[in-house]
C-alpha cells in the first residue's frame, strides 16, 4: 500500500459514490502499477484455469481489461459506473459494456464467471451484500465468483477508511480530485461474502492482494 496513504487512514468513514465517480471519470486511473497489474493478471489467470468462463459479468471492469485476459470467452459484459472508462471500451458482438451502478445493476441472464477485481474497496458494506444478492440470481449451481481486493493485514483495525480531504498536503502533491477507500481485512471481507460459498482463496505474493473464488 502507498505510504502516503497509511498516514490519514481512519477507523470511520464513509465513501460517496458521487466522489469514487467523479475521480476514475477525471483521472481515468486504475490505481495500480504495471508490475502489480501484471502480477496479479498471471494469478487470476491460474486461479481460474479449472473454472468454464466462457460468460463474464465483469463488475467495476474499468477499461474492461479482463476481457483481454480470459482468451476464450463467448460473452463479456462489463459494467463500470465511470463514463470516461465506458466511453473507450470496444463493443462487439461477444463483448458488451454498460455504464451502471454495480450495486444496482441485474439483468436476466446467467453467467459462468462474476468477476470483481479491485471493487470493493470502493462500496459500503451495505452495498456489497446488496450487489451480491444480485450476483446470485445471475449465478448457476456452476457458477463461480472471483473476487480480488487489497485486504488489510496486521492485528490492528478490521476495516479503515480513506479520504484525501482529510490529508490537505497529499491532495495539493497530486493536484487529484478527491478520493475515498475502505480496506478490510480477510476475515471481515468472508463474513461480507459468507453467503456465498468459499472455494478457493489465496494471497498473491509481492502484493497486498488476496484473490477469492466462491459459489452459490
Ligand atoms: C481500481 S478500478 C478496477 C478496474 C478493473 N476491475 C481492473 O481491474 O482493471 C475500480 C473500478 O470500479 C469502478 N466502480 C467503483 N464503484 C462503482 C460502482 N458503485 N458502480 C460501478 N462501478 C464502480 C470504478 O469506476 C473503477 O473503474
Amino acid at each position: 500500500m502507498f505510504h502516503f496513504l497509511k498516514k490519514n487512514f481512519t477507523r470511520s468513514g464513509n465513501i460517496e459514490k458521487d466522489i469514487v465517480k467523479k475521480y476514475f471519470d477525471k483521472t481515468q486511473s486504475l490505481m495500480f502499477d504495471k508490475k502489480a497489474a501484471s502480477i496479479e493478471q498471471e494469478h487470476i489467470t491460474d486461479f481460474t484455469k479449472d473454472y468454464q468462463c466462457r460468460s463474464i459479468l465483469d463488475l467495476g471492469c474499468g477499461q474492461g481489461r479482463y476481457s483481454h485476459c480470459f482468451k476464450n470467452y463467448e460473452y463479456y459484459h462489463g459494467v463500470d459506473f465511470s463514463e470516461s472508462f465506458i466511453s473507450n471500451t470496444e463493443s462487439s458482438e461477444r463483448r458488451k459494456f454498460s455504464c451502471s451502478d454495480v450495486v444496482e445493476f441485474y439483468e436476466d441472464k446467467i453467467y459462468d464467471t462474476v468477476l470483481l477485481i479491485g471493487l470493493i474497496t470502493y462500496l459500503e458494506d451495505e452495498d456489497i451484500k446488496k450487489m451480491i444478492n444480485n450476483i446470485k440470481r445471475m449465478m448457476s449451481s456452476n457458477s463461480i465468483v472471483i473476487l480480488r481486493s487489497v485486504t488489510l493485514k496486521g492485528t490492528g483495525p478490521k476495516k479503515i477508511y480513506y479520504d484525501s480531504k482529510k490529508g490537505l498536503i497529499n491532495r495539493l502533491r497530486f493536484l487529484k480530485p478527491r478520493y475515498q477507500i475502505i480496506r478490510r481485512t480477510k476475515d471481515y471481507e468472508l463474513e461480507l461474502f459468507s453467503s456465498l460459498r468459499l472455494l478457493k482463496m489465496k494471497e498473491i505474493p509481492g502484493t497486498s492482494y488476496t484473490l477469492y473464488s466462491f459459489a452459490k
